[in-house]
């Protein structure tokens, strides 16, 4: 029997290995993380994260050739395959802070699996990691192996919060790098030989390490690139009267762009995009490529431009203070079907208001008090690790409610910004909303999820992002 053992029991270690033991039963596989509490959730009614369809795969195994153990060493040492998920977060200090990938876990993993090992091993990065990693890991390895053969795979992931296990079950492609040697081949044909369990051979794509780690980083630098140029679209569109739907479904039906990842929003959030392409420009800038960089850095530029955007409309629109005024923020996830509240858009947008001395009434249907509370009293800088590594400021955040409900959270507001697409939001009862508001009531629609004509005659005064703007708006001063 095959045994995996997969480091890091987060939001791609948990459901990648789900999937992986319940497609190869015959396969064991453990996942094993140094934060305790993430383990007992693993083993208990309330799973960590929240996935849709995560829970039916994880019940189906459990137990039987799947576990979750806080003893990483044991699993690690009787393990054939390793895989390292942990996190990779964005330097906070020393050289090539705030862009360079931070690979203290990720050390710190290898160096544990050198000390206990007893038998040859896969190690597979399915960490995001800047290209060239698996060098360095590789040393870490051998120079400390006693005799023991490790081959290192790249092996990055793809799948999406919200959809992981859809893309799980259903990859576009199975990204596997390796040496060129006849051990690196056959290290990926090992690997290749698991994903084959429900993975059409022809998506299973082998290339050297090199690629596989550089094509991780570039497909999420191409996704990010896509909102921010579609962004930056929704600004011009606000300010010629286009629509930025119709603007995108008319490029998206040209078949070299496609439909997908044209949507407007309040600017894109998650671990990974801004980690990742911060991470592709440093690598550009460390390899003399400033050009490339600043190409790439300006993904970025963009994305904060378009929270700065949200916020200025938001406080312009209402007579240009928010002060003491309540407003309702709808959803606070970076996007819908997940609780992760990592980068995402609804941190600055509530920070810019909040800095306007307006009182906050959130409401997100997976986002616990607490960890809103923490995202919002907390620096910048510790937003991309996950929370329990965080170190929590002590300031209280006296301007901000959470209620559970969103006409609570509406109940004599002035406004309500929607930074996340929760479905429920589309199908709310607006005119009792509004009913319960202050007058003139207003709406932003930072992920144009309402139906703008539907609530301009209800009484509301709609921004919907990209949308040609309402008479109301236009009156008001210019935003930046
Ligand atoms: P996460 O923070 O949810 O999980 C990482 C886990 O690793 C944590 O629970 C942490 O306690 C554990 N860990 C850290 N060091 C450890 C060690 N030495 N031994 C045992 N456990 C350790 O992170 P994540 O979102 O699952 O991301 C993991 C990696 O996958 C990152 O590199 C990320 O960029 C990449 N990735 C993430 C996504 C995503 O959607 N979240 C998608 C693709 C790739
Ligand atoms: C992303 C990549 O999609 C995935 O392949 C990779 O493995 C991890 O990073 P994730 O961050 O989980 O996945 O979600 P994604 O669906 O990519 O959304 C990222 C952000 O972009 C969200 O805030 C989302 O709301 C925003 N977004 C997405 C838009 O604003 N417009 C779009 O059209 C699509």
């Amino acid at each position: 029997m095959v045994k995996i053992c997969c480091i890091g029991a987060g939001y791609v270690g948990g459901p990648t290995m789900a999937v992986i033991a319940m497609k190869c039963p015959e396969i064991e596989v453990v996942v094993v993380d140094i934060f305790e509490p993430r383990i007992l959730a693993w083993n208990s009614d309330h799973l960590p994260i929240y996935e849709p369809g995560l829970e039916d795969v994880v019940k189906q195994c459990r137990g039987k050739n799947l576990f979750f153990s806080k003893d990483v060493e044991k699993h690690v040492a009787e393990a054939d395959i390793v895989f390292v998920s942990v996190n990779t977060p964005t330097k906070t200090q020393g050289l090539g802070a705030g862009k360079a990938a931070d690979l203290t876990y990720w050390e710190s993993a290898a160096r544990m699996i050198a000390d206990v090992s007893k038998s040859d091993k896969i190690v597979v990065e399915k960490s995001t990691v800047p290209v060239k990693t698996a060098e360095a890991i590789e040393k870490i390895l051998t120079h400390n192996s006693r005799g023991i053969n490790f081959q290192i795979l790249s092996n990055p992931e793809f799948l999406a919060e919200g959809t992981a296990i859809q893309d799980l079950f259903n990859p576009d492609r199975v990204l596997i790098g390796g040496r060129e040697s006849p051990e690196g081949q056959k290290a990926i044909e090992a690997l290749k030989d698991v994903y084959a369990h429900w993975v059409p051979v022809e998506r299973i794509l082998c290339t050297n390490l090199w690629s596989a780690e550089l094509s991780k980083l570039a497909a999420n630098a191409f996704l990010a690139q896509r909102i921010s140029s579609v962004n930056a679209m929704s600004a011009l569109c606000e300010a010629t009267g286009a629509d930025v739907s119709q603007v995108s479904h008319a490029i998206g039906k040209d078949t070299r762009i496609g439909p997908k990842f044209l949507n407007a929003s309040v600017g894109f959030g998650g671990s990974c995009f801004q980690k990742d392409i911060l991470n592709l420009v440093y690598i550009c800038e460390c390899n003399g490529l400033p050009e490339v960089a600043n190409y790439w850095k300006q993904v970025v530029k963009v994305n904060e431009y378009q929270k700065t955007r949200f916020v200025n409309r938001v406080v312009s629109s209402m007579f240009n203070t928010v002060s003491g005024k309540k407003i309702a923020i709808f959803g606070f996830a970076f996007k819908k079907d997940t609780g992760d509240t990592r980068e995402t858009p609804a941190i600055g947008v509530c920070q810019g208001l909040l800095g306007d001395k307006a009182m906050l009434s959130i409401y997100d249907p997976q986002v616990p008090q607490e960890q809103i509370q923490r995202d919002l009293s907390m620096h910048k800088s510790e937003l991309d690790k996950p929370p329990h590594l965080r170190a929590v400021s002590p300031i209280a955040v006296e301007q901000v409610s959470c209620v559970w409900d969103a006409y609570e959270a509406t109940k004599g507001a002035h406004g309500i910004c929607i930074l996340t697409e929760w479905d429920e939001f589309k199908t709310l009862d607006y005119q009792k909303i509004y009913d319960d508001m202050q007058k003139p009531a207003f709406v932003f629609d930072g992920r144009n999820v309402v139906d703008v004509d539907q609530l301009r005659q209800i009484g509301f005064i709609v921004y919907s992002i990209g949308k040609p703007l309402d008479a109301w708006l236009k009156d008001m001063p210019a935003v930046a």
